[in-house]
């Protein structure tokens, strides 16, 4: 077989977008003209999609936050791409790795909406957000800002840049329900100084689900000089946004989240201009200073989930953001109004929808978030995650696109008669 034939058979078992993955066309056709809003509240639309999902039988999943499922289409690929370079090894590796890996993240800066010389693959948002922070030419006495809600890994990076380098950590806290987004904005505002030379912001806080106003303090901190880097870890493929329309300087992102790729697999995008000054963690004297590439020196690595990561856009396009986005904030919405106003119940999520997704956290006063967890996962079979810190007390929740108002019916009564 000579080259060319090979690289087809390979990229013809291993990679391509088909349709087909959730709906059939019949399907397609009977939901288009319905509005994302519309569709949001749909069952037999939902339903059908959870038809693609193996799912546990013995408890209701609301935990999708930390890792969420692969559906069967792109798992059943997944493990084909296991097998395919398995059976070439070192031959896959050697003649078409790059060719595949390169295509791959084209598709994948098509769907950040950016160019696919701003875009490299990683393994998460720690190794994206964690690369950038530590990439930063720091001297003693340079500032950065973040906010109490940030992820503990990057706060963590930020506090080695401390030890390491004498970063100077300036930390927010970002209020709940701001009368605006400027109160956002001013919080971030008030925390800069002449020596900052970072500022960290989520786009959805993970443990409240609170979205930002990410563009708004971008030009704000761009009209400082501030470099503004982006924590995407579940804003990417949830919320409808293209990544430079934000304005942001990086941004980070786990694609094992709401893209439902294969753990493992995350994106790190920075502004083109913004890679020359920026040290790489892992050193390549190949690539040139200006190229995105000198940041992705990552060895030998498990290929065959960045092939998967093709599939799940497909199936992700299949399915559409606006949809997925309108869906998730429903979802959300339909459990958080039934228990917002009863006795003892608290949320720890913004009340202006437009300021949420999937992701709302709830607590109830008196009991400790980690005793709510336990009563909900043993006495309603109801798997959530406990929250405590950052003043927020309660358990998170996050449904996932298939999710039932069945389930979320259980979870209201299980909370109104653990508050009552
Ligand atoms: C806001 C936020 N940032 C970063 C991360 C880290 O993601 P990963 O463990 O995939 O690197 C998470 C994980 O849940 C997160 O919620």
């Amino acid at each position: 077989m000579d080259k060319r034939d090979f690289l087809r058979t390979v990229g013809g078992a291993l990679g391509g977008a088909t349709l087909g993955l959730v709906f059939t066309p019949a399907q397609l056709r009977a939901f288009s003209a319905l509005p994302a809003d519309t569709l949001a509240a749909r069952a037999d639309f939902w339903d059908t999609l959870r038809t693609k999902y193996r799912l546990p039988s013995d408890f209701i999943h609301l935990e999708h936050g930390y890792y969420s499922m692969q559906a069967e289409p792109v798992l059943e690929r997944f493990i084909g791409h296991v097998r395919a370079v398995n059976l070439l090894s070192s031959r896959y590796m050697r003649t078409v790795q790059g060719t595949n890996k390169a295509r791959v993240q084209a598709r994948l800066a098509a769907l950040a909406g950016c160019t696919p010389d701003e875009v490299i693959i990683t393994r998460n948002t720690t190794e994206s957000l964690d690369t950038v922070i530590s990439g930063v030419d720091w001297k003693a006495g340079d500032e950065a800002v973040m906010a109490v809600h940030d992820y503990g890994a990057m706060l963590d990076q930020f506090a080695l840049m401390g030890r390491r380098w004498g970063v100077v950590n300036r930390t927010v806290t970002v209020p709940l329900d701001p009368r605006s987004d400027d109160e956002i904005v001013q919080v971030y505002a008030n925390a800069i100084t002449p020596r900052t030379r970072l500022l960290m912001v989520c786009h959805m806080i993970n443990i409240t689900g609170h979205v930002l106003p990410v563009r708004k303090i971008c030009d704000m901190a761009h009209a400082r000089g501030v470099p503004v880097m982006v924590d995407g870890a579940h804003a990417f493929a949830q919320l409808d946004f293209r990544i430079p329309d934000l304005g942001c300087d990086f941004y980070g992102a786990s694609l094992h989240k709401w893209l439902g790729t294969p753990l493992g697999a995350g994106l790190l995008y920075v502004r083109r201009d913004r890679v020359e000054a920026l040290w790489p963690l892992y050193g390549d004297e190949g690539q040139p200073l200006t190229s995105i590439a000198k940041l992705n020196h990552t060895g030998t690595h498990p290929v065959h989930t960045d092939l998967a990561i093709e599939d799940a856009i497909t199936f992700h396009e299949e399915i559409g953001i606006q949809r997925k986005e309108a869906r998730l904030r429903w979802l959300q919405q339909y459990w958080t109004t039934r228990v917002r106003g009863v006795p003892r119940i608290r949320l720890f999520t913004p009340s202006d929808p437009m300021r949420t997704g999937a992701i709302a956290n709830v607590g109830i006063d008196g009991m400790p978030p980690g005793e709510l967890a336990v009563a909900l996962m043993d006495r309603f079979q109801i798997f959530t995650v406990a929250i405590d810190t950052a003043g927020v007390t309660g358990v998170r929740i996050t449904p996932q696109l298939f999710t039932t108002t069945a389930e979320l019916d259980a979870l209201v009564r299980a909370l109104t008669l653990l508050a009552s």
